[in-house]
């Protein structure tokens, strides 16, 4: 079923079937009701990973919540469909939306602690769940859930069962965490700056894991994040927000290889990532509209080096390309043919220049053929 207003990103999907199909999610906030997301559609497909990524209050997080059915005062889905694999979630009452939560959906946020009791060791807090869901008695609970420690990657996993929340590190409790969202087998795992907290190293290896776990049990993955580097490592694919909307879908490597949105241009710029002689840490200057105080025309419009008085007369739809990457610019396929994004930026080490790195050579290949 084709999503609207755009149809999905189908050249870029995997093979699997779509596990998750957000379409037309509008989302308000506030006793204004304020739009803070409009018009989401993406799908997520068996086994693949999908990144959002956009700055902060774009959406994202709202969007997941959205996903889960987590609800919290002030925000409501106004309009959109929700469907995993074939449940209509925006259908179902909250304690049937707080079964599928505990089941078909998996949830991981940047601070374990919090959803964690402090009174109860882990163990006890991974096996009763076990026990009710799967009707198992005690001592199988806890056999299942030092099982399923031993296959997050806890080591001593029979120790760890006994332990309290603040005898145990922020990457164990990050994998407690995951643990307990993969109990219920679920179809999607949301993880949400699940690895913000935690040190490079420590970050590495959850991500390992989720990657791990992603191949090992066919789990799609939605995954928010700030960080550019770990979308490109992880991710199949990138939807990247901006104030409310999406502006950019496609497979990860072929955005980082060339961007088609001046947004997402500016990120990678600003991440370093990707074409290296776009690196320039410089941020972007000015700042998203508020909640319900976006422009009519195209959001990003007022910080775009590209925008002209066209972009601002009306809503910039989102349209799919023949390659099936999406993209919210009317001047995207103009930018790109001119090369616009390809200029030199501000290179501070020359040798980064004479050394381009592989995603640069393919940007290059693309710009010749399209120019020649
Ligand atoms: N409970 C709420 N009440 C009112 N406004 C909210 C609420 N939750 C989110 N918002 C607003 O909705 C917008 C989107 O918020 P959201 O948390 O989804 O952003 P985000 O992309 O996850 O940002 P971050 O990267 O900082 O986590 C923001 O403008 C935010 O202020
Ligand atoms: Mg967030």
């Amino acid at each position: 079923m084709p999503l609207s207003p755009s149809e999905p990103n189908t050249a870029a999907a995997s093979p699997g079937a779509p596990v998750l199909t957000v379409e037309g999610l509008h989302i308000t906030v506030g006793s204004g009701r304020a739009e803070a997301v409009r018009d989401v559609s993406f799908r997520v497909r068996a086994g693949e990973a999908v990144g959002l990524v956009g700055e902060s209050g774009s959406g994202k997080t709202l969007t997941c919540r959205s996903v889960l059915g987590v609800g919290a005062p002030g925000v409501a889905v106004s309009a959109g469909r929700i469907d995993l694999a074939g449940t209509e979630l925006t259908a179902l009452s909250a304690r049937a939306w707080e079964q599928v939560r505990g089941s078909r959906l998996g949830a991981v946020f940047q601070d374990p602690a919090s959803y964690l009791n402090p009174s109860i060791t882990v163990g006890r807090q991974l096996a009763e769940p076990l026990r009710v869901r799967l009707g198992l008695n005690r001592a199988a609970a806890r056999e299942r859930a030092v099982e399923l420690f031993a296959s997050v990657g806890l080591h001593r996993p029979e120790e760890v069962y006994h332990r309290y929340p603040h005898e145990l590190s922020g990457g164990m409790l990050q994998r407690v965490l995951i643990a307990i969202a993969v109990a219920g087998e679920p179809e999607l795992l949301v993880a949400d700056e699940a690895t913000t907290a935690l040190d490079t190293v420590v970050q590495a290896e959850v991500l390992e894991l989720l990657a791990r776990l992603r191949t090992e049990r066919g789990l799609a993955l939605l995954l928010v994040t700030h960080d550019l580097a770990v979308v490109a490592e992880v991710c199949d694919r990138i939807l990247v927000f901006y104030a409310g909307e999406i502006v950019e879908d496609g497979p990860t490597a072929e955005v980082v290889a060339a961007p088609a949105h001046p947004y997402t241009e500016a990120l990678l710029r600003v991440a370093s990532i990707g074409d290296w002689r776009r690196r320039d840490l410089a941020v972007i200057p000015g700042r998203p509209p508020e909640a319900g105080a976006a422009p009519a025309g195209c959001r990003f419009a007022e910080r775009c080096a590209f925008a002209t008085a066209a972009c601002t007369d009306g809503p910039v739809p989102l349209t799919v390309r023949a390659d099936g990457r999406r993209v919210r610019c009317t001047r995207a396929d103009e930018l790109a043919l001119s090369g616009a994004f390809a200029a030199p930026a501000t290179v501070t080490d020359p040798a980064t220049v004479t050394a381009p790195a592989t995603v640069s050579d393919q940007a290059d290949r693309a710009l010749q053929e399209v120019t020649a």
